[in-house]
């Protein structure tokens, strides 16, 4: 990962220099080496200053030449300037460049500490790889990039990083989670995964199969019963409240840690896409970690379905009748609806435990969702306003957008059983706000709850604002605002 530091002045010896524009501002801002040559070029290039834009200039240097980079900052906002950061590490990751120094006394506007933090967050997040498996990657594009140098930072700058830098370590470990295959991360290992957030003070319980069959999680455990890997319910417990809130919010994750669809088997193209099935327990154990890295005055429990759903003579079949924890009968109508069979047993087992006032479960639950939302927005599905407006905005402020669905009694009609008390899926249309109201069915009395359907958000085809393509770490962000805008006092 690229690392971050603050200096009072440039370093010696090569790097490349970065000069931050905002928007139509390039005549007001200072430029190293022939600046008016460098205005001119910039602006012969069409660059205006908008956010992420990036215009690559050289100019003489004590090493020979060195890179200038000017890069837009737009209207200065914290977003633009995480874009900023997000477009230097886009362009220098592999560029042969070791070091960049952004060069804040020239910059025509004074940033609060915030956006600076952000700044370097974009950075290093837009340049996290997982080049584990490739043996063979040709030197041009192994990435040379490795410090990022923020000169003439702010007053408070040390703290927002703090925060900023939680939220990086997270986001890792979910896009680590998520970028895995499932030969490798499977209900076992993604527990292994995560035995150390221990170390930053969170307590760990985990559940295997026979647990949860004390409990009663037929649910879970049907879906599992078709894989030789074992089920985990992985429980990560933080309180930073010191005990003064005794209830803590919950967060609940599906862990698919792949999802073939069972004897319901999906259809060979794209299969591979679902070892991100388990992308929702990713963005938990990610949050957890931000948290406690961030020592969160919060009480939180994050909590974690995992299991495999394979076909196998074992498996289970379209028909069958199964328990789940809460009592309630269901009939698995669908092998490859398991998401909601996963997270009602967690959730019933969270709700006993925890008694939580605020539940938030996130799951790569429907493919309906991306039809409906596109790779823009998650879907949330609520059954209060106020969780639903503390959601919205926090996504807004931490770039994880949420787009607010229905949910009533004319949709949960839609899931009757003829056999048992509820089915797993209802007709194809609406099909992502049915799979949210099973899921209310399995919510406690007073338990303000939100469902957020991330499938369209886990995995990306091409680069977006500061990810690659692949895992994009959706939630962790938005988790860590959530739980800072409203549950730290
Ligand atoms: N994990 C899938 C949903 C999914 C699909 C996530 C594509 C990401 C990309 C989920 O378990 C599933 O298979 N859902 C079915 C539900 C249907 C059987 C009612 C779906 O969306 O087709
Ligand atoms: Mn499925
Ligand atoms: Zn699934």
């Amino acid at each position: 990962m690229i690392k971050v530091r603050f200096a009072a002045a440039l370093p010696e010896g090569s790097h490349c220099v970065v000069v931050l524009v905002p928007k139509d501002a390039l005549a007001e801002t200072a430029v190293p080496g022939d600046a008016t040559l460098i205005r001119a070029a910039a602006a012969a290039s069409r660059f205006e200053g908008e956010a992420g834009a990036v215009s690559e200039h050289h100019v003489a240097h004590a090493s020979g030449a060195q890179r200038l980079l000017l890069v837009g900052v737009g209207q200065s906002s914290e977003e633009d300037f995480e874009k900023a950061g997000a477009a230097i590490s886009a362009r220098l990751l592999t560029s042969g460049e070791t070091q960049v120094a952004v060069d804040l006394a020239g910059l025509a506007i004074k940033p609060s500490a915030k956006a600076v933090a952000r700044l370097a967050a974009g950075a290093v997040l837009r340049g996290w790889r997982y080049d584990t498996y490739r043996t063979k990657l040709p030197e041009k594009q192994k990435p040379t990039l490795a410090e990022v140098i923020i000169v003439g930072a702010p007053e408070g700058i040390e703290g927002a990083w703090a925060h900023q830098s939680a939220i990086v370590e997270g986001v890792s470990l979910t896009r680590e989670l998520v970028t895995e295959p499932a030969n490798i991360i499977y209900p076992a290992t993604f527990v292994e995964r995560c035995a150390r957030l221990k170390d930053f003070g969170i307590e760990i319980e985990v559940l295997g199969r026979d647990e949860m069959a004390a409990a009663g999680m037929g649910a879970l455990l049907g879906v599992a019963q078709g894989s030789v890997r074992e089920p985990k319910l992985l429980v990560m417990k933080w309180d930073g409240s010191a005990g003064a809130q005794a209830k803590p919010v919950v967060l609940v994750g599906k862990g698919v840690t792949f999802d073939t669809g069972g004897i319901s088997l999906k259809p060979p193209g794209g299969m591979e896409d679902m070892k991100w099935d388990m992308g929702g327990a990713g963005a938990v154990a990610g949050a957890m970690l931000t948290l406690a890295s961030r020592k969160s005055k919060a009480h939180v429990v994050g909590i974690c379905g995992l299991v495999e759903n394979m076909p196998d003579g074992n498996a289970q079949r379209p028909g069958d009748v199964v328990t789940s924890m809460s009592g309630q009968t269901i009939e698995v109508i669908n092998t490859d609806a398991e998401g909601r069979l996963v997270l009602c047993d967690a959730m019933t087992w969270v709700q006993k435990k925890y008694s939580p006032d605020y539940m938030v479960d996130l799951a790569t639950l429907t493919g309906a969702i991306i039809i409906s939302l596109g790779h823009e927005y998650a879907g949330l599905f609520t059954n209060d306003d106020g969780l639903a407006e503390k959601l919205t905005s926090a996504g807004k402020a931490a770039s994880d957008p949420l787009w607010r669905f229905p949910l009533s009694a004319a949709y949960d009609k839609l899931i009757d059983s003829p056999i048992a008390d509820i089915k797993n899926v209802g007709p194809r249309e609406g099909g992502s706000i049915t799979a949210a109201q099973f899921l209310q069915r399995f919510v406690n009395d007073g338990v303000k709850w939100a469902h957020l359907d991330i499938a369209g958000m886990v995995w990306a085809s091409k680069p977006g604002a500061v990810w690659d393509k692949g895992a994009t770490g959706f939630g962790v962000r938005l988790l860590d605002r959530f739980v800072a805008d409203n549950f730290e006092g």
